[in-house]
């Protein structure tokens, strides 16, 4: 066990935990943020991605001692049902899911996209979701949701 420092959402915490556990573990369990999700842990889905250092990661794969004191986004730290973050909101538009299951590792995926390259293409985007899988077949109303996202015609 070690204690480990972490800056979630902009706040810093703290855990103590065995550092090669899960980041999405500590995430889900320790931290109570459910928004990433465990799917097939094996950095195959996509479903617990969550932004770190900028760029949307696999926590399910992550040690949590690989977060030490760097920055890390959880779907949590985007909106709040309240003030939704323009993705949330352009998701919700579209009607861009069926069960929900993958849709945390969209929005954050996109979310990276975004901040990146704020006016993609569709080619664009689609490569940037192309290793998040979404069993429901809900693909084309998710590509129009980031675009609505951007800015951009749907
Ligand atoms: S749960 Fe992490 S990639 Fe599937
Ligand atoms: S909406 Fe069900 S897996 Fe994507």
């Amino acid at each position: 066990m070690a204690r480990i420092s972490l800056k979630v959402n902009g706040k810093a915490r703290t855990v103590e935990t065995d550092p090669e556990t899960p980041l999405l573990y500590v995430l889900r369990n320790d931290l109570k943020l459910n928004g990433p999700k465990f799917g097939c842990g094996l950095s195959q889905c996509g479903a617990c991605n969550v932004i770190m250092d900028g760029k949307a990661i696999r926590s399910c794969v992550t040690a949590v001692k690989s977060a030490t004191n760097r920055p890390v986004t959880t779907l949590e730290g985007l909106g709040s049902t309240k003030k939704l973050h323009p993705l949330q909101k352009a998701f919700i538009d579209e009607q861009a899911l069926q069960c929900g299951y993958c849709i945390n590792g969209m929005v954050m995926s996109a979310k990276a996209l975004l901040d990146a390259n704020p006016k993609p293409t569709d080619g664009q985007i689609k490569a940037a979701l192309a290793d998040n899988l979404c069993r429901c077949g809900a693909h084309t109303r998710i590509l129009r949701a980031v675009k609505r996202a951007s800015g951009q015609k749907v």
